[in-house]
């Protein structure tokens, strides 16, 4: 089962897991009505047949697919910077473990720990940063709508796609629990 939680203050260690004292955890459902970030179990084996992806993909319009492996220290550095970006993003784990940050409705950072098969649909305007844990072993896949990945860093207010999110976020687009997504 994913895990998700409340980071503290301090991030000397990025690649630590930054719990707070005691551990605040928070469930998939709160994440999503704190954020809009959905949550999907895929089949991290044989993805391309998974149905849920599929189905996913065929609604939402995303299928430009691109591999993120095993980042160095300099690529980690960028995809730590705090951004956001003018689509929605899939992220779908495939080995490894990583840690997706993302700020919460107040401002506050909720890490969720990413293991095969843990799929993070971000959506656009929702500030986010991404990093390995302390075992360095990552492979994943990120499905834009894009060909160009295009990551909006901190501060990036005025733009349209941020407002917009801002707009659901405040007028209770994710206060009810998402649409279940059949399976196929
Ligand atoms: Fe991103």
């Amino acid at each position: 089962m994913v895990r998700a939680w409340y980071m503290d203050e301090e991030i000397l260690f990025p690649k630590n897991e930054h719990h707070r004292i005691p551990p605040k955890f928070i469930t998939l459902e709160e994440l999503y009505q704190t954020s809009g970030v959905e949550y999907f179990q895929i089949d991290s084996e044989s993805y391309e047949r998974d149905g849920t992806l599929k189905q996913l993909i065929e609604e939402r319009g995303n299928n430009v697919q691109q591999i993120v492996e095993n980042p160095d220290e300099e690529q980690l550095k960028k995809h730590f910077t705090e951004h956001f970006h003018s689509d929605d993003e899939f992220r779908l784990a495939l080995e490894g473990c990583g840690y997706f940050d993302i700020r919460d409705k107040y401002d506050e950072w909720i890490r969720i720990e990413v293991l095969p098969g843990d799929l993070l649909v971000i959506p656009a305007g929702c500030y986010h940063r991404f990093m390995l844990d302390n075992r360095d072993v990552y492979k994943g896949l990120r499905i834009l709508k894009d060909t160009v990945y295009q990551a909006h860093a901190r501060p990036s207010d005025g733009m349209n796609c941020r407002k917009e999110y801002i707009r659901k976020l405040y007028n209770g687009a994710f206060d009810e629990p998402r649409e279940k997504i059949a399976l196929a």
